[in-house]
């Protein structure tokens, strides 16, 4: 009998894991204390973009196999409780807001069977699983806890769900560890490498893989703005350490920086719970990561300035992308919604176009225009800026795009446009960390 397993927050992560799992054969109780957000999902009318995911939220429910609810109570015959709510960043603080977490663990304590295990997949700081284990010591001692982090990919979500790169579990004891590969022996039979680590170490491979993601972006960014600097050009700089397979040509993509809900809160709780540890000092390097990452956010409206005018007032500037990536309709720190609202702040008539984010970026600025076509977005335009590199952006025609706007200039924020292609289009082109050449 395959364990029943319950997924406590139904975001991103739950959902996708929550679907993913029943795929692979098990019964799945879903639960989240939002109702209007239980209520769509069983519609099947998921409130996030994630490709592919709500097909197999619709089948699965059809199945039986899963069930979305707000209702703790019918969390009590599951086996293994995964824990996947949120850990924002405190309100003026760098720490992570775990409310959301000690609250989930509450409200299942009085459905908890003995012998159940509660399981962790929320990115926490450092020594929460071990604190909340000496809390269920008292309030539920029939109950075990492990820690095993996520590392799935907005946009990617299905496929890191099914198949992962890697499976690392915090255990304390082998039973726990036991139960685990029962959960994961669909993953397991296809080669996941499964690695077993205590508990205090599960929870900062996230955070470690997390903090090395943005260092190496950050990175490319600084690279970036030297190369602006010194007339070099930061994609053939990038492309050619790439080929040194010990760097990598990842996450080198020079750009106005990372975003999303995780990179950024997760580097500062990281930073707030080192130094709290005190070891302040080991990762205080990340504070210079985030400061590049921001700067790449003003280097674009500094551009923006020089291309246009200092005083941005009256000028109209289109947007396109607003997302904190392709593929997605996050704009948790966004940094494209970020720009725009800064130029809108600044004076600039800005108008922003996303495929699929426009009804959360209106939620966050509804100041800001929108539109819902390219086209429409451009319309009349000064200055285009390039800032989520979604494919349909790289498929536009820039000569068609040309006799849009008033004047064919853009910003290339995500170096991912064909700059030969734009200038004999007739477009004035800037790329951040590339020179006008
Ligand atoms: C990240 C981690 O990749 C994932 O393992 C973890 O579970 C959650 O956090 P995600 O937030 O979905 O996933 O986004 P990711 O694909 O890592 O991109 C983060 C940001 O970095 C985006 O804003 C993206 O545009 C930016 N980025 C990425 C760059 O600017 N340059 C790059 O080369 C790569």
């Amino acid at each position: 009998m395959k364990p029943v397993l319950s997924v406590i927050g139904t975001g991103y992560l739950g959902t996708t894991f929550a679907a993913c799992m029943s795929s692979l054969g098990f019964t799945v109780i879903g639960i989240d204390t939002d109702a209007e957000k239980v209520r769509r999902i069983s519609a099947g009318d998921l409130p996030f973009y994630e490709p592919g995911l709500q097909e197999i939220v619709i089948t699965e429910i059809a199945t039986g196999r899963l069930i979305f609810t707000t209702d703790f109570s019918l969390g009590k015959d599951a086996d293994v409780h995964f824990i996947c709510v949120g850990t924002p960043q405190k309100e003026g603080e760098f720490a992570a807001d775990l409310t959301y977490v000690y609250g989930a663990v509450a409200q299942i304590v009085p459905f908890l069977k003995s012998g159940s295990l509660v399981v962790g997949k929320s990115t926490v700081p450092v020594g929460t699983a071990q604190a909340l284990r000496a809390q269920l010591a008292v309030s539920a001692p029939h109950v075990d806890i492990a820690w095993n982090p996520e590392f799935t990919r907005e946009g990617f979500a299905v496929e890191d769900s099914l198949r992962p790169d890697r499976i690392v579990v915090g255990v304390t004891n082998d039973r726990a560890e036991e139960i685990l590969r029962e959960v994961y022996a669909p993953l397991l039979e296809i080669g996941t490498p499964w690695i077993r680590a205590d508990l205090p170490t599960s929870e900062l491979v996230k955070v470690a893989a997390n903090s090395f993601l943005a260092t190496k972006i950050s990175f490319i960014n600084a690279m970036a703005e030297v190369c602006e600097a010194a007339g070099a050009d930061v994609t053939v700089l990038a492309k050619s350490i790439g080929y040194d397979a010990r760097i990598g040509n990842k996450f080198l993509q020079a750009g106005i920086g990372f975003g999303g809900g995780c990179l950024p809160k997760d580097i500062r709780a990281f930073m707030a719970r080192a130094e709290e540890l005190g070891a302040k000092q080991a990762v205080e390097f990340l504070r210079e990561i985030d400061a590049i990452n921001l700067r790449a956010r003003q280097r674009v409206i500094d551009v923006v300035r020089e291309m246009l005018s200092e005083d941005l007032a009256q000028f109209k500037i289109a947007v396109l992308g607003a997302a904190f990536k392709p593929e997605s309709d996050d704009v948790r720190d966004s940094p494209s919604l970020d720009i725009a609202a800064q130029l809108h702040a600044a004076g600039a008539l800005v108008t922003v176009h996303d495929p699929k984010a426009i009804a959360n970026a209106k939620r966050r600025f509804p100041a800001l225009q929108f539109a819902d076509s390219v086209t429409e977005c451009v319309a009349d335009a000064d200055l285009v800026l390039h800032l989520t590199e979604w494919r349909e952006y790289r498929e536009l025609n820039p000569a068609d795009l040309a006799a849009l706007v008033n004047s064919p200039r853009i910003i290339d924020g995500r170096n991912v446009l064909d700059r030969d292609k734009w200038k004999s289009a007739g477009w004035k082109f800037h790329a951040l960390g590339r020179t006008d050449s």
